[in-house]
């Protein structure tokens, strides 16, 4: 048995067709340069003890067994990431009989919480494959994503195969039918601003709830479409088109189409009810100052859930100045390469 191994997974963006991928239009994700690293080691006391680190949002330390946690830096958003590395734990116990020796589990991490960047799935990628391989199960790469994927579903009831299969192969990944296909295209550079991550000072309780905000949101979207189908079909075929022409779009390095096919996507994802009014204001602001399109990623938000997510930006020529408008806007502003590596898994056997 190696004495530590080092697993890590990248975050992802939704490029296009979020929620109309829940109806079997196609829908285009990418990795990012964000990553969450889980080191497994051994420990001395019997059962595991879990240290997990948002950077620069929170910090937990928390022995599993006694369930008293020791935050070090803060707090609620932990219980959320913990919830999946408990739930990663009892799967790889049940279905590979993992033993119970005493085990330390370190998590640091550089992606937002609950910003629609896949923290989640990066999570449970990372922590499953840094265990599989402390203890000798023998996975390759779909085998860990299947597995992340079951946890997924068990921790939140519902969940797409995007992220999971994005925080596993990397690159970039169109779904369709929910069929996932590995696709090559070339590295964009796109700014992305997040607001209403996870605050520090929020209890456990508040920071599940939110949490599960994307099954709240892809309900609500269900009930208007049951309540003007014919209207909401249309909208689905013109975004699962968009997908198609913006794939074609990358392949051609034509960045001036592609930003106009993201303000399309946008406006699409307005109609459905997805742009609470702050990511909105991100939106028009970046394109106020030059963007060559901005757009919602992930899940969005509804008026009444108050709004907390994320908006990728096609900077064009105008990086510098959209960045300085989303901070005055009070973003969280994050420069982002897509397409980056997946899953990386080293061991140190020293
Ligand atoms: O915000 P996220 O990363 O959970 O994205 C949700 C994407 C949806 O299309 C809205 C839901 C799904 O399951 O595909």
């Amino acid at each position: 048995m190696a004495k530590k191994i080092r697993a890590s997974a990248p975050a992802k963006v939704i490029l296009f067709g979020e929620h109309f991928v829940v109806y079997g239009k196609r829908a285009l994700a990418a990795a990012i340069n964000r990553r969450l690293t889980v080191e497994v080691s051994s420990r001395e006391k019997e059962g595991y003890h879990v240290k997990i680190e948002n950077i620069p949002t929170f910090g937990m330390a928390m022995d599993l067994e006694d369930k008293k946690a020791y935050p070090y830096k803060d707090y609620g958003g932990a219980a959320k990431a913990i919830a999946y590395v408990r739930e990663s734990i009892g799967l790889l116990e049940e279905r590979y009989g993992i033993g119970k020796e005493g085990v330390e589990i370190e998590i640091k991490s550089e992606i937002p919480l609950s910003a629609g960047l896949g923290s989640s799935a990066a999570t449970c990628v990372a922590t499953i494959a840094a265990l599989k391989a402390f203890f000798g199960v023998r996975s390759d790469l779909d085998g860990i994503r299947a597995d992340a994927h079951r946890v997924e579903l068990a921790v939140q009831g519902a969940a797409s195969p995007v992220d999971t299969a994005i925080s596993t192969y990397g690159g970039y990944v169109l779904v369709e039918e929910g069929n996932v296909r590995r696709l090559h295209l070339a590295e964009l550079t796109l700014i992305v601003g997040c607001v209403g991550c996870i605050p520090l000072s929020m209890d456990t309780k508040k920071a599940s709830e939110i949490g599960l905000k994307t099954k709240k949101i892809v309900e609500e979207v269900r009930r208007r479409k049951d309540t003007f189908p014919d209207v909401y079909n249309h909208i689905f075929d013109a975004a699962d088109e968009i997908t198609g022409q913006a794939i074609e779009a990358i392949e051609h390095c034509e960045l001036a189409k592609l930003g106009a096919l993201i303000r399309i996507n946008q406006g699409l994802l307005d109609a459905i009810g997805v742009v609470p009014g702050r990511l909105s204001e991100l939106v028009k602001t970046s394109q106020e100052v030059g963007a060559l399109g901005a757009k919602v990623t992930g899940a969005g938000g509804l008026d009444d859930m108050g709004s907390i997510g994320s908006v990728l930006v096609l900077p064009g020529k105008s990086e510098a100045k959209i960045k300085v408008a989303l901070e005055l806007a009070g973003a969280l502003v994050m420069d982002v390469k897509t397409g980056g590596a997946g899953l990386k898994i080293e061991a140190d056997h020293r």
